[in-house]
């Protein structure tokens, strides 16, 4: 892989990377089309990370489907996928981490101990290994943005961070590799994700700015699905990561909740931070 991007650079072309954990959707693939536009060569790495898989979390169901993600990549017109193993990525001797102190512990960090550490330390790797000039990552994942941009612009690392709106399907559910797992009872349930920040993008729209307010105007409508069990809905700075009061100068609404065992988020950029 690395003499593939040095060969790349020595030819001039700018390299576009999209990391993933493959069972790629539509969500994935918007990303891809993203990188394209801004770069002559684009690798996908697929790779279910195991370092950010908590002990009780889904790393060994997770969705693999290497063949048929290839597939779909090739469609697209992806230069070079890059799918190593796990002891090829972590030899058993590897001791060396990257943590992003504080933001790692937020949102999805605090309900996901070791999450964020697991993901920047394979994404540091992977930027090492594959080399871009421009790495493209989704919305849908707000936390990990937010993680990942604090974590090159404090390593000088030199790439350019892209960020993908969220893709959602038509009933306004958020694409998802874990989608795979819901019910069709719990796939219905988890509507509410996208209602609850329906409802608050319509208040804002309207000119509600109060953190309280909207908080509880998403807690309220994700409370009329009983099958939905709430694990956080905040309202922060997407930077971050911290609470904020008011919403005037941007803000990220993020909840995350279980539809049985199946832990789903969404999000929402209000105001000027937007981007
Ligand atoms: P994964 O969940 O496979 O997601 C890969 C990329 O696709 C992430 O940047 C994620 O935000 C984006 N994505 C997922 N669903 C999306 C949607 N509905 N719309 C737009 N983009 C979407 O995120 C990871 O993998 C891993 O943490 C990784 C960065 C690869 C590190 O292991």
């Amino acid at each position: 892989m690395q003499a593939y991007s040095r060969q790349a650079a020595r030819d001039g072309r700018l390299l576009g990377f999209v990391p993933t954990m493959g069972a790629l959707h539509a969500g994935h693939l918007s990303l891809v089309r993203l990188a394209k536009a801004r770069a002559q060569t684009v690798v996908v790495s697929i790779f279910v990370n195991p370092l950010q898989f908590g002990p009780t979390e889904d790393l060994a169901k997770y969705p693999r489907t290497l063949a048929a993600d290839c597939a779909l990549l090739e469609q697209e017109g992806v230069d070079a996928v890059f799918a190593p193993s796990a002891e090829e990525m972590y030899p058993t001797d590897a001791v060396t981490v990257v943590n992003v102190e504080g933001l790692s512990e937020r949102l999805d960090g605090q309900s996901r101990p070791g999450h964020f550490r697991g993901v920047s330390t394979v994404v540091a790797k992977l930027f090492h290994i594959v080399g871009p000039q421009v790495a493209v990552f989704g919305q849908k994942d707000a936390a990990q943005v937010a993680v990942l941009r604090r974590m090159v612009r404090d390593l000088n690392l030199p790439v350019e961070l892209v960020v993908g709106p969220i893709v959602r399907e038509a009933d306004g559910l958020a694409l998802s590799s874990r989608n795979a797992y819901l019910s069709p009872d719990e796939r219905r349930q988890a509507l509410v994700l996208h209602r609850a920040l329906d409802q608050v993008a319509e208040w804002a729209a309207k000119g509600e700015r109060s953190v309280k307010a909207l908080r509880a105007l998403a807690l309220q409508v994700i409370a009329t699905e009983p099958g939905a069990k709430l694990d956080y809905c905040e309202v922060v700075s997407p930077d971050t990561l911290l609470p904020v009061d008011d919403t005037g100068a941007g803000a990220l609404v993020a909840v995350a909740a279980f539809f049985g065992n199946t832990r789903l988020i969404d999000n929402l950029m209000l105001g000027q931070a937007a981007k």
